[in-house]
């Protein structure tokens, strides 16, 4: 238990890394904290103007999602460390995005992250995931609906794509519920914002 445990505080460090600030200071853009929703995330640096720099920080924050993940499936084997590793190590980079130990605990809503994490477990299980996000954003031009409504898919990809996975790979399916209840959770102003028909859509700048 002590790797697992070891690898998942790992997993949320590299997770605590806020690529939304950090890319947008190293591109000399504002803090993605002081606009727009306030969020630090890539829907909300693309607010800024910038479409590079959006697309530099959803990579990178999917990319500290899937590394952790690749890495247990990869390395830890010989170790030992299985299913319930890889569930705890992306429950880990994802809490790091939401509640990050570098940025005061103040992180972002995690939906590039817990992407990535998908990718991490199965590629077609993001793939799928990633394309119901570009498919409901596409219509709706809403990047908070679209990702409210993939994580609300996540979990039935993955019983789709393995009917045993209820009984096998329990640590796994828990570990996606739970990051699409704590999504959902993170996106509450959003999920309010859009009842009231006031979400900004997806590309619109900030004032
Ligand atoms: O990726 C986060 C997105 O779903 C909502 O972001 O900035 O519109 O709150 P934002």
């Amino acid at each position: 238990y002590v790797y697992s445990i070891l690898a998942a505080i790992a997993a949320y460090l590299i997770g605590s890394l806020s690529f939304a600030v950090i890319v947008s200071r190293l591109m000399g853009l504002n803090d993605p904290r002081t606009y727009g929703s306030k969020n630090p995330g890539a829907t909300n640096v693309l607010r800024s103007g910038s479409k590079p720099a959006a697309v530099v920080t959803l990579v990178l924050d999917a990319v500290k999602g899937w590394l952790p993940v690749a890495l247990v499936k990869w390395f830890g084997p010989p170790y030992g460390l299985e299913d319930g590793t890889l569930a705890l190590v992306g429950l880990g980079a994802f809490l790091g995005h939401l509640w990050p130990v570098f940025f005061r605990f103040q992180g972002g809503k995690g939906v590039a992250t817990a992407l990535g994490v998908l990718l991490g477990i199965d590629w077609l299980l993001g793939l799928a995931t990633a394309a119901t996000w570009l498919i409901i954003a596409f219509f709706f031009r809403y990047s908070s609906l679209a990702s409210l409504v993939s994580a609300a898919f996540a979990p039935a990809y993955y019983l789709f794509g393995d009917r045993l996975a209820w009984y096998t790979e329990k640590p796994i399916l828990l570990a996606i519920v739970a990051m699409a209840l704590l999504l959902a959770y993170r996106h509450r102003e959003n999920i309010n914002r859009l009842l009231q028909g006031k979400e900004s859509r997806l590309g619109a700048k900030a004032k």
